[in-house]
């Protein structure tokens, strides 16, 4: 049910009772008068039809709370909020429905009542808190998850949970598998992320766009969305004039046989040289981006074999840290830039300014270039042709760009000038920009290896790969782990540490990267984790349960909630669903991490409180508690999911 209609929903609930009640006032008055007033049968019928009405509203409501899986808690407490507020504060349409975790006295609580008595003053009337609480109160809806409540302080409300519901929320976990909360409408998605650029270095920015962008598809496809990953490589405009000249140079036959562009870099670096040095070669240069724009066959040839080089060495990347992403790069909107141009020359959106063209958006204060004063189009004219391309073409919902912080401006103004062209409009589209913050060295300064090169991104993940097996050594895993064991454990903590530091942390803040960080044992990283995981699994896997006994076990056993400890676990499980939709909401996963990391430390104390296998002093097992084993495994499920979206891969042994 739509969350924003619930509120409309509540009023319509009430209006109709009011009138239900009206009706059988006016009834009971013809009654007793003349029986045969064909008024009275009219009424009757009314009557009847808005008694119907209420009771689908009422059903409405309802019907939310037997959404099958792991429901959103917050999303059915604010509906059941948003009712009762509504009936008890009729004459404060506006009123906040303010439904938060809590972290002290309840397990929820609302926070209503101390705005609304400022909204009632504002209307001269004289209302504390605590009153409005206790009307709130009255008017809550009956309902299946909440235990208590109790009204705290100037007019806080505590809600207390129903272990009942808890227990069938995490149930359900073993028959359906663990389940995103109901979509309200299945949304198509493009994510524009990764995004290097051809012959240039793939840096630690764009590794970040990769990772982040990465999981966000990932959630967004766990939802239930339609996602398209696109991959929007720089593969256009002048270095490819420098290039193509150079290649002219270098490989003359390059039309005929390949040549061993095996160092792009070094070619881009030799290449730039001659372009800052020499005339002749830059007027050259400038032509073939003329030759290539118009798609001249042989520059089109060697514009091929560049973009094959670089596309194999991203690919590498790619691979290895398991990204699936579809290239479409700027060259893919040639034709469209010549087209919107020419729309938005038409639409009289372009301004002269020092021979550029240049469009002013409706937000900031720095315009878009859509022309060079030499005639050549720039980033900002293929984004306009692309964001038109998306979202009139290909009809998608909702863009997200990926890209460093520093290009917020870029995309903020696009979304402005997309706007006042008529592409954008924010009714029925979302635009987002995930910015990140740079990656820093352990010195803090701009990330560099110790020659003051920038790192290769292979480099990078090679060390991480070295470092996680000396880690494994130092733990002596080696001795105990087949050779296939230790290979699978080292790969899973190499790119797991690299991809979750980055994604723990806040991505609008810079981050340092360390090997030494992010290997630690100890504390909110992928190795912590990933043993944590291990272990939780190998508790069934001791009582010699497979998860399909355990599925059998768990439609006749209840899983323990009496012992404090089981009970808060339980809490953080269901919580699940109302994590994912924040991280829709700001697409910020270092929630997900917390998350993670909460299941993680509840586990353990959990687990140090609680046996779950009792054995006597000479090893026997005697007593397996099975509702406890099934708390544990739906734990290990619900990290399983978050790993996934986070593109961790868990081994059973590390
Ligand atoms: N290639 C660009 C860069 O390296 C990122 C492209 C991001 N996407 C876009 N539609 N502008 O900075």
């Amino acid at each position: 049910m739509d969350l924003n209609n619930i509120k409309q929903y509540a009023k319509e609930a009430d209006e109709a009772e009011i009138q239900v009640n009206l009706l059988k006032q006016q009834l009971e008055i013809l009654k007793a008068g003349t029986a045969t007033d064909p008024e009275l049968t009219k009424l009757q019928a009314e009557n009847t039809k808005l008694k119907h009405r209420l009771a689908i509203l009422n059903k409405a409501i309802m019907a939310q709370s037997e959404e099958k899986g792991l429901q959103s808690i917050l999303k059915t407490l604010h509906n059941l909020f948003a009712r009762a507020i509504t009936n008890a504060c009729p004459d404060i349409p506006e009123a906040p429905i303010d439904i938060a975790l809590s972290a002290k006295f309840g397990d929820y609580q609302c926070n209503s009542a101390m705005p609304i008595a400022n909204l009632y003053k504002q209307l001269g009337k004289k209302i504390s808190p605590r009153e409005i609480s206790t009307k709130i109160l009255e008017n809550l809806p009956a309902n299946n998850l909440i235990e208590k409540l109790e009204i705290a302080g100037p007019g806080f409300i505590n809600i207390f949970l129903k272990k009942q519901f808890v227990l069938q929320a995490i149930s359900s976990i073993f028959n359906e598998g663990v389940q995103p909360p109901a979509l309200k409408q299945k949304k198509k998605i493009l994510v524009d992320f990764s995004s290097p650029n051809i012959a240039k270095e793939m840096h630690v920015g764009h590794l970040r766009s990769t990772i982040i962008g990465e999981s966000v598809c990932r959630l967004l496809e766990y939802l239930g969305h339609e996602v398209l990953r696109i991959n929007h490589v720089g593969d256009w405009g002048t270095q490819f004039g420098m290039l193509l000249a150079h290649l002219q140079d270098k490989f003359p036959d390059y039309t005929i046989k390949s040549p061993p562009i095996s160092d792009l870099q070094g070619f881009y670096k030799e290449s730039k040289k001659r372009f800052d040095e020499d005339e002749d070669f830059k007027k050259r240069a400038y032509a073939c981006v003329v030759k290539l724009q118009s798609f001249d066959k042989d520059h089109i040839k060697g514009w091929k074999l560049i973009c094959d080089v670089s596309r194999k060495e991203f690919q590498k990347i790619y691979d290895r840290l398991d990204i699936k992403v579809t290239e479409r790069g700027e060259s893919f909107y040639q034709t469209r830039m010549e087209k919107i141009v020419k729309e938005l020359k038409a639409g009289g959106y372009l301004e002269e300014d020092e021979g550029r063209k240049i469009m002013w958006g409706d937000y900031g204060n720095v315009p878009l270039t859509i022309i060079k004063s030499d005639g050549g189009f720039t980033y900002d004219t293929s984004d306009m042709a692309a964001i038109k391309h998306r979202l009139e073409e290909e009809k998608v919902d909702w863009i997200i760009y990926v890209t460093d912080g520093g290009q917020a401006t870029h995309f903020y103004t696009l979304f402005g000038c997309a706007r006042k062209a008529g592409i954008l409009n924010e009714q029925i589209h979302r635009v987002d920009h995930v910015g990140f913050g740079v990656v820093l060295g352990e010195d803090k300064k701009k990330f560099k290896t110790r020659s003051g090169d920038t790192v290769r991104l292979i480099d990078l993940l090679d060390e991480g790969l070295k470092r996680s097996l000396d880690k494994l050594k130092e733990k002596e895993r080696d001795k105990v782990l087949t050779s296939q064991e230790l290979q699978k454990a080292q790969e899973s903590i190499a790119y797991g540490c690299i991809k979750y530091s980055d994604l723990s942390h806040n991505r609008n803040h810079e981050y340092v990267f360390s090997f030494d960080k992010m290997l630690e044992d100890k504390g909110n990283t992928a190795v912590y984790l990933l043993y944590a995981f291990t272990r939780i699994r190998s508790i069934a896997r001791n009582a010699n349960f497979t998860s399909e006994q355990l599925k059998e076990l768990a439609k006749t056993n209840k899983i323990s909630l009496e012992h404090e400890k089981e009970w808060k676990l339980a809490k953080v499980l269901v919580r699940f669903s109302d994590v994912l939709l924040k991280i829709t909401e700001d697409l910020c996963l270092h929630h997900l991490c917390e998350y993670v990391y909460e299941i993680a430390t509840t586990f353990t104390e959990f687990y140090d409180a609680c046996y779950c296998i009792e054995k006597d002093s000479s090893g026997d097992v005697v007593k397996i508690h099975v509702g406890r084993i099934l708390l544990a495994e739906a734990a290990a499920m619900i990290m399983e999911r978050c790993f996934d979206i986070l593109g961790l891969k868990p081994v059973s042994k590390m």
